[in-house]
């Protein structure tokens, strides 16, 4: 039988991103009442979403029958207002997600290259295969550091976007100003360099935004998912001082991408800084705690440097690997990340979410479970 082909067989054949599972498939599997589940693999807010935005969706007309703005105005100019930029510097998109695959398809072209590291956000190297570009993957080094020599390297060779996350993801490895600005001072002037702050509150510093004042082939992107706590949402941005940068994005994007209530809710937690607070404190306390309780741990180790809200686990026990943890944490009402299923980061590793204390207990108290089973 004859079938409509696609463009390229990786779309067919290419990787598909593995999210964290839900707490339903956990409760439903192992009988687990789903308030006791600790869900520690997609990196949500422990506190829930911005009331802030709670409110502002409550209250507004949410006009189900009338289109949109096209450009997500009213969205763009409380971004633009918060962070002291034009709003035709703002492009906005139905997450973070949306904005990194207008950037791959924007700025670079089928055949040509795209900088990062190894490992990264999955989804920069998915989106790159799957489309025919061509991902230029730098290896982290020891305990992951970003190997900024090796990356600057790289940039000689003049790929058409050079992707950098900070703090990253799956290590939680921040990059700091000079070396943020190496990289800019390195790349070429027609290469487009990608700053993913995804997760910069969690850092607790400000971020690069600044640094778009001075180099007009930078973007930051950054999400409504994490700290605001809106992953339901589907909220996320790109900004640059360069409106020359953010035209084509906002050309090529999905007409009407982002409906009345992603704006308004999305309006509303840009400002939401207690809520954002509340969640980098909890955060904080989280990992002082659990960093304590695996210092003390023989067949797990917490990777230093990490200043995000997850961590990376390294298993040191060589009878384990990540899946065999990765399902006993599951029978015991714990879902993390294995890291077979990030490229780049393999079978030694987990990466898990810091949140509620009763929920990193949990996870501890698997992990020491795993610890004395195997030893019995
Ligand atoms: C580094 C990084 N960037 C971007 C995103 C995308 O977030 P969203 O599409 O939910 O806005 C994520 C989500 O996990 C991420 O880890």
């Amino acid at each position: 039988m004859t079938v409509p082909q696609v463009s390229s067989r990786a779309l067919v054949e290419g990787p598909v991103y593995v999210p964290g599972l839900p707490r339903e498939y956990v409760a439903a599997k192992y009988g687990i009442p789903l308030d006791d589940i600790a869900k520690l693999g997609s990196a949500e807010n422990p506190h829930g979403p911005s009331p802030k935005a709670v409110e502002a969706l409550a209250k507004m007309d949410p006009k189900l029958d009338i289109y949109p703005d096209w450009t997500a105005r009213p969205l763009r100019e409380a971004i633009a207002k918060r962070y002291g930029f034009d709003p035709d510097c703002v492009v906005c998109g139905s997450g973070e997600t949306e904005v990194i695959s207008l950037v791959i398809r924007a700025f670079c072209g089928v055949g040509e290259s795209i900088l990062m590291h190894d490992p990264c956000f999955p989804i920069y190297r998915i989106f790159s295969t799957v489309e025919g570009r061509v991902p230029m993957l730098v290896r982290m080094g020891e305990d992951f550091d970003p190997v900024v020599d090796a990356y600057v390297a790289r940039l000689a060779e003049k790929p058409r976007i050079a992707f950098i996350t900070s703090p990253h993801n799956p290590t939680g490895r921040l990059l700091d100003e000079t070396e943020v600005r190496r990289i800019c001072d390195a790349a070429d002037r027609e290469t487009l360099v990608v700053l993913d702050e995804a997760y910069i509150h969690y850092s607790e510093t400000d971020g690069m935004m600044h640094l778009l004042r001075e180099y007009d082939n930078l973007i930051v992107l950054r999400t409504f998912s994490k700290a605001y706590g809106l992953a339901g949402l589907r909220v996320g941005f790109g900004i640059a001082a360069n409106p020359d940068l953010i035209r084509p994005l906002r050309n090529i994007k999905p007409t009407w991408n982002m409906g009345h209530l992603q704006m308004a809710g999305g309006a509303a937690a840009v400002f939401d800084d207690e809520h954002v607070n509340r969640a980098v404190a909890t955060v904080v306390a989280s990992k002082a705690m659990v960093e304590a309780a695996m210092a003390k741990m023989n067949a797990f180790r917490m990777v230093p440097g990490c200043r995000s809200n997850f961590f990376l686990t390294e298993i040191l026990d060589p009878d384990l690997d990540s899946t065999a943890v990765f399902n006993g944490l599951l029978e015991r009402g714990v879902i993390v990340k294995d890291g077979t299923d990030i490229e780049g980061l393999g079978p030694r590793y987990l990466r898990v979410d810091l949140n509620l204390q009763k929920h990193m207990e949990r996870f501890l108290g698997a992990l020491r479970d795993i610890e004395m089973s195997k030893v019995a």
